[in-house]
């Protein structure tokens, strides 16, 4: 794993080709669907599977959500065993993974859990035009970067391995997981399904509409499937850089 260089600063993303490697994870219903229609945060994932997930985590030098999802879940996305923010410590690494998040209209609350919640760097790739305003908003709580205009995810993820950043998780929601699957920049994905039914097309699903690399034509590869508990994960190799097992 890498290191990310602490600080608050506004920096042009150059294009480059270098990028982490990428695992998204999600959680769905038997339906497909990440979450219900109410304000409430819908758990899927089961106490094991959580921990299986911490440990993901943990392997990771940065964890990415959309925008979206912090001002939806307000999550905390920090590793939350003792014992595995020790074995970071001990190999000299922040105890959590650094934060990452994209923004095309800055509209972020510096109060949100994302920004208050552990030591670790948390870095706001923004559109150009939104930069100034998120940048003030931000203040002392996160680098914020600018991304161009268009926002592009691998123009960030290109910043992200100059900044040291070797293995990246994205944990959604559906408009980051579609993009990163749709623009082939997912080495792996992590599917868990939990054992039951959303029914309400009003709820969000895993992706909209998209030209996915993987198709009728073109399928992709099960490296691994394990049932947790009550619900299974299927680890989907979506590049040559995901290995077995
Ligand atoms: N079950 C699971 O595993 C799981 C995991 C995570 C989230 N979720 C669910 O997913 C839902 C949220 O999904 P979502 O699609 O609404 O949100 P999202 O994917 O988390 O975030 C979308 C937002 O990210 C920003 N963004 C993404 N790509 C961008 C780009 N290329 N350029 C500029 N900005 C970009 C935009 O923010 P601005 O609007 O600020 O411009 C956009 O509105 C919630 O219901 C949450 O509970 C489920």
């Amino acid at each position: 794993m890498g290191v990310v260089p602490a600080g608050t600063a506004t920096t042009a993303v150059p294009a480059s080709t270098g990028r982490p490697y990428v695992l998204l994870s999600c959680a769905t219903s038997i339906d497909g669907y990440i979450d219900d229609a109410t304000e409430q945060r819908l758990l899927l994932s089961n106490t094991e599977d959580m921990d299986r997930i911490d440990a993901v985590r943990a392997g990771c030098d940065a964890i990415l959500v959309g925008a979206g999802t912090i001002r939806a879940d307000d999550p905390r996305l920090v590793v939350r065993s003792a014992r595995l923010r020790a074995a970071r410590q001990a190999a000299g690494l922040s105890p959590s993974p650094v934060k990452v998040t994209m923004t095309a209209r800055g509209l972020l609350d510096p109060a949100a859990r994302f920004f208050t919640v552990g030591d670790a760097e948390k870095i706001v790739y923004c559109a150009g035009p939104a930069v100034d305003k998120t940048t003030e908003l931000l203040a002392g709580a996160a680098t914020v970067v600018d991304a161009g205009d268009p926002l592009d995810p691998a123009r960030a993820l290109a910043d992200l391995a100059g900044r040291g950043v070797e293995r990246l998780m994205v944990e959604g929601g559906a408009t980051v997981h579609a993009q990163f699957l749709t623009a082939g920049l997912a080495d792996e994905l992590h599917l868990v399904v939990a054992p039951f039914f959303v029914g309400d097309r009003r709820a969000p699903r895993f992706v909209g509409d998209g030209a996915f690399p993987w198709h009728p034509g073109r399928r992709a590869r099960v490296a691994e499937v394990r049932q947790i508990g009550d619900v299974v994960l299927v680890r989907y190799a979506l590049s040559e850089r995901c290995a077995d097992g």
